[in-house]
């Protein structure tokens, strides 16, 4: 029995060589097991903006020992917010409401770092303190409506922050990044990607400021730098992260000339020395739905001084390549199908089939159904 175990071992060790993926990896102070990581995803299941109890056996069943996990977009303050039953974590309530959550991930073992965000004008004043209209770097807006399949809402046209307000936003990330080292969580990633506030900035479709945020790219991408620089001096550079999608134009957010913002973006970056930056593929140019693409995150990556994380449309070949081919990323970011499949790393192990996710119950506030009753491997054979 003992030699049947060992073989088994002996067989998982081999195979894991085989596996790219499965390699373990130091990023920064942390050690990594695996290479495979859970996306940031939405699922609109915090009710009032509270991270509700649900959470803690939806976090934990994607937890592996060393594995590491990224939280669900979690608004920096009660401006922030776009979508209903979305978490936060500028209150006293919300920061205790995290703490069992990122505890059970902890206690098996994972590294859990909190996405920072504001929605900017991807909102509508329903959302916002007292009626008032979303902020953003402009007074344009959206021309379309917003639809998840469960909320459809009519966006409100945001008012221009003044050059005056903008330190308190980049404060509100950095309270919000205490608030999340105050909860427990291990470091955290500051959303910069699909056309949200920090992204609204950067990009040019978007940012039409006469201010120095606007204007030349070096002034579009002061804010996020100055959230980046406010969060490392706060926490440490040494647990932040930051998500970029340069080439994404979701939420009407495009630039017209992405690759020289990723790699300013990422120079810039490195001055700062923080742990990681987490980019989105250019296939994906709007977060769901891949097409072809000429671009390449590869410039990037390569004038990138820290870990690497590459997102989007990745399955476990492709993962595997990923990482086998040095140049690509150090690590893989998964999301429906980590959604959908809470032992990714054991069924990419095992080259497994995997569970189909459901688009219905993505967003759907049901605390049970489209979000912990994914089967895993042993219930489905
Ligand atoms: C249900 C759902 C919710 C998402 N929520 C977020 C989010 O909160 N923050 C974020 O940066 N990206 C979010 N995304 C984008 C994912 O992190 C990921 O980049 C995207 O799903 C593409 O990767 P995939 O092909 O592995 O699913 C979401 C995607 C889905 C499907």
């Amino acid at each position: 029995m003992e030699n049947r175990a060992e073989a088994e071992q002996q067989h998982v060790e081999k195979n894991n060589d085989l596996v790219p993926l499965l390699t373990p990896y130091k990023m920064g102070t942390f050690n990594l097991s695996h290479r495979i990581v859970l996306a940031p995803l939405t699922r609109q299941r915090s009710y009032d903006n509270v991270p509700q109890p649900h959470a803690i056996l939806y976090y934990s069943q994607r937890t592996t020992k060393g594995g590491f996990l990224i939280t669900e977009a979690t608004g920096v303050s009660d401006t922030a917010q776009g979508y209903t039953n979305t978490p936060g974590i500028w209150t006293k309530e919300q920061v205790e409401a995290w703490k069992p959550i990122v505890d059970a991930v902890h206690a098996k073992g994972g590294i859990f770092f909190c996405q920072l965000y504001h929605v900017g004008r991807v909102s509508n004043k329903g959302f916002q303190p007292n009626g008032q209209a979303p902020i953003s770097c402009t007074d344009k807006p959206l021309t379309q409506i917003r639809s998840n399949g469960i909320d459809v809402a009519q966006f409100t046209p945001p008012r221009r922050l003044r050059t005056d307000e903008i330190p308190q936003i980049v404060n509100d990330f950095r309270l919000a990044a205490r608030n999340a080292i105050e909860a427990g969580f291990d470091g955290v990633e500051i959303h910069g990607a699909h056309g949200y506030l920090t992204d609204q900035f950067m990009k040019d479709q978007v940012n039409d400021r006469t201010d120095h945020y606007g204007g030349s790219l070096e002034n579009r991408c002061r804010f996020a730098l100055e959230i980046v620089e406010a969060v490392a001096t706060e926490i440490g550079a040494h647990r932040l992260g930051i998500r970029l999608s340069p080439f994404a134009d979701f939420m009407e957010s495009g630039d017209s000339n992405p690759k020289t913002l990723g790699l300013y973006m990422v120079e810039s970056l490195n001055k700062y020395g923080i742990l990681y930056c987490h980019m989105v593929e250019p296939r994906m140019r709007i977060v769901e739905d891949k097409s072809e693409c000429p671009h390449s995150l590869l410039p990037m990556r390569k004038a990138f001084s820290g870990t690497f994380l590459a997102a989007g449309g990745y399955n476990r070949e492709q993962g595997n390549q990923a990482v086998a081919d040095e140049g690509h990323a150090d690590l893989v970011v998964y999301g429906r199908l980590f959604l959908a499949n809470p032992d990714l790393p054991k069924r990419f192990e095992l080259d497994a089939p995997l569970n189909k996710y459901n688009r219905e119950t993505f967003y759907t506030s049901d605390p049970v159904i489209g979000y912990t009753d994914y089967p895993f491997l042993e219930a489905t054979c």
